[in-house]
């Protein structure tokens, strides 16, 4: 019977672009979502934008947007990512979508009805410049459990702890650096502390389902602790889920100015990713829930743990849904030895450069399965290491027995090669072995398996050495030792498939043979199957490439804005500037110039012995005779320009705001004393 399973990756936050940690928990999920339809299961693949929060809110109006514009333009950039690295997601929704507010909504009510819903007035810190509660990640300081510094107030990127905003120590906004003060509010909890709860968390977490290194984790979380109403609980405490206006988010029914917190919505937003899907498809989402077989899984990365072993299943269990199977727990991902890269900067291999450069996506692909091994532990992106692995593995190992092997195939037809069935016994149970890792996420071991095969293979070519017997007329014979490389490069290719399903693909059309999956990759292509012409299946790596990827990013395009002022203009480089010719000039004489309110003629010396006639729109901020003896700078090389009251040779520098309103005023520019007339500004 073919499984029925809704598989999804973390839905990231919609405040920037993917980096390639994110990428790399796609990949993940990929290759056990094309493993498990090559088993002939069925599979729903969804994800989406995590839109909603506090912070979102914050950068929309710093960019002058709309919160949903803002998370709009950054759900527009996410394909090029996503078909780049061949991640076969089968919808990409967003957790502001209309279903999404929906089911928020009637998880609520379920819950409330379910008894497990309170209400208590909390002091929360408020920011007294801003004028809102600081949202925790805007709230920084010491974690209260390990200590560690410049942690938000939400969780620990180091210790993992959750805790409440208020925990932690030397509290400080993030927003206008203002020291935060306590003001109450009436909060809306979930009741984890509840027995029933508790309970079924405890089994749900203990029963052998989760990585027994995340079970471990989360077993601390059932010790005593405290509630966010000051009384401790046994077991879990209370989780705080509203937030108040202002906030991005969803409404909380029958509360006015009350939002749910982002990460009650978040998880949600899986729901409603597959809810958009099969609405799309024509298929009723209760009934595919309802469905007993269904399975579901959740990838995620170490860091969002909590939410997906405590809350996540808490909420579905006690608002009457299907709790998850499972939730796959990966590491996190550093380049070339590099720090953690932090969720919101990630930095070090920038995917659409990766992509940009003509690098080979599955080269990536297969670099990062051989680490993954279906444990938490972190790992790290090497460049040499991945040039390595890739140029000796995939192209040296694999590619190699095709290239080698069909040379000497006559006409391009296999033979029998197999008349004891020992290459079909082989095959058989490297099929076996390597689906089994696949299944438990320990990619690194499949491709061990796969490698280890390959050498085989490539060492019974050696020895068989079909260009010798083909040179002693023994055509036959190297026709049976190639047709046995290309029936295992068949094998071989369908194990790789899950990971390289590109090369995979070139691969069936040379092979000529059918789509491969893990029903027919063990059945031989036989006795005068005709392969296809052979050409080159990959490309190395070269180290070139992994310069230019990791060399110095080229400077800002994008001009930043100034808090309140005018956009930095556009990158230039030093000779844009040397082209510049700035001198110091003396303002000889200036007077009105009759017929212009706006206008000063100024006549300036620039130590050429002559006098130059510069007009300057500065009527409005002097007097004429305030500026007579003054210096100040000039654009020197500026192309003279014919005005309606005379040539004007040049420009004189000065200051001012985009928003006249704003900051007032026009300031022409003074050198520091002892600067002389024609001195150059460099
Ligand atoms: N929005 C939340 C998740 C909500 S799920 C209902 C979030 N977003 S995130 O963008 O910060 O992270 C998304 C996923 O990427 C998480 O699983 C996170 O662990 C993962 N990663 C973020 N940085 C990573 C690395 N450097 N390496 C590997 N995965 C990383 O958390
Ligand atoms: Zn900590």
């Amino acid at each position: 019977m073919p499984r029925q399973l809704f598989v999804t990756t973390a839905l990231p936050y919609a405040n920037g672009n993917f980096h390639i940690g994110h990428i790399m928990e796609y990949i993940q999920a990929d290759i056990w979502v094309r493993h498990q339809r090559m088993q002939g299961n069925a599979v729903d693949f969804v994800c989406a934008d995590d839109a909603h929060g506090a912070p979102i809110m914050i950068a929309a109006e710093k960019a002058g947007k709309t919160p949903q514009q803002f998370v709009a333009d950054i759900a527009a950039g996410r394909k090029p990512y996503l078909d780049g690295f061949d991640v076969a997601f089968d919808n990409w929704h967003s957790t502001d979508a209309p279903e999404n507010h929906a089911l928020a909504q009637q998880i609520y009510r379920d819950l409330k009805s379910a008894g497990l819903i309170t209400t208590r007035v909390v002091e929360q810190f408020f920011d007294p410049q801003k004028n809102m509660f600081l949202p925790d990640r805007f709230i920084k300081g010491e974690c209260p459990k390990c200590g560690t510094r410049d942690q938000y107030g939400d969780n620990c990127e180091n210790c993992g702890a959750v805790y409440a905003p208020t925990d932690l120590r030397n509290p400080c906004s993030a927003l206008s650096g203002a020291t935060p003060v306590l003001k109450s509010s009436e909060h809306f909890f979930f009741q984890l502390s509840d027995p029933r709860c508790v309970e079924f968390l405890q089994h749900w977490t203990q029963d052998g389902r989760l990585q027994p290194e995340v079970a471990n984790k989360v077993k601390e979380w059932f010790s005593p602790r405290q509630n966010a109403d000051g009384s401790t609980s046994e077991g879990l405490g209370d989780w705080d889920i509203s937030r108040d206006a202002p906030y991005f988010g969803i409404e909380i029914p029958d509360a006015p100015g009350k939002y749910f917190y982002v990460w009650l919505d978040a998880p949600i937003g899986y729901l409603a990713s597959l809810k958009n899907l099969l609405a799309r498809r024509g298929e009723d989402y209760d009934a595919y829930m309802a469905n007993p077989a269904l399975e579901q899984y959740h990838f995620i990365g170490k860091d969002i743990v909590t939410f997906h072993t405590l809350f996540w299943p808490a909420m579905l269990k006690f608002s009457g849904r299907k709790t998850p199977d499972n939730v796959f727990v990966h590491g996190f991902l550093t380049v070339n030895n590099g720090e953690k890269m932090s969720k919101s900067r990630g930095t070090g291999l920038d995917p659409l450069k990766y992509l940009g450069l003509g690098m080979n996506p599955e080269w990536l692909r297969y670099y990062l399965a051989a680490k993954l091994n279906g444990r938490n532990e972190d790992i790290d992106f090497n460049a040499e290491d991945f040039m390595l692995r890739v140029n000796s593995d995939l192209v040296g190992k694999f590619v190699n027995i095709a290239s080698r092997a069909v040379k000497f195939l006559p006409a391009g037809k296999l033979v029998a090669c197999d008349a004891d069935g020992s290459l079909q016994q082989e095959a058989a149970r490297l099929l076996a072995t390597v689906q089994g890792c696949y299944e438990s996420r320990d990619y690194a071991r499949a491709l061990r398996e796969v490698m280890g095969f390959a050498d085989t293979v490539n060492t019974r070519f050696d020895a068989a050495a079909p260009w010798k017997l083909v040179k002693e007329g023994k055509t036959d014979q190297a026709a049976v030792a190639c047709a046995a490389c290309i029936e295992m490069f068949k094998v071989l290719t369908a194990c790789l498939k899950p990971v390289l399903p590109a090369l995979a693909a070139q691969a069936e059309t040379f092979l000529r043979s059918p789509a491969l999956d893990w029903s027919n990759a063990g059945t031989p292509l036989g006795d005068g199957h005709q392969v296809g012409a052979y050409s080159h299946l990959m490309q190395r790596v070269e180290m070139a490439q992994l310069e230019s990827l990791f060399e110095a990013p080229l400077p800002e395009v994008t001009p930043p804005t100034l808090p309140g002022g005018e956009a930095i203009a556009p990158t230039i480089t030093i000779d844009d500037f040397a082209k510049i010719d700035l001198r110091i000039a003396r303002i000889e004489n200036c007077e009105a110039v009759d017929g212009s309110t706006k206008l000063l003629r100024l006549t300036l010396d620039v130590g050429e012995g002559r006098m130059r006639n510069v007009f300057s729109g500065i009527a409005s901020a002097y007097a004429p005779q305030d500026l007579i003896g003054k210096l100040t700078v000039m654009v020197a090389n500026l192309a003279p320009r014919k005005m309606k009251f005379g040539i004007s040779e040049g420009m004189v520098l000065a200051a001012s705001d985009a928003d006249e309103k704003a900051r007032p005023g026009i300031h022409v520019l003074e050198p520091s004393t002892g600067a002389q007339p024609g001195m150059r500004v460099r």
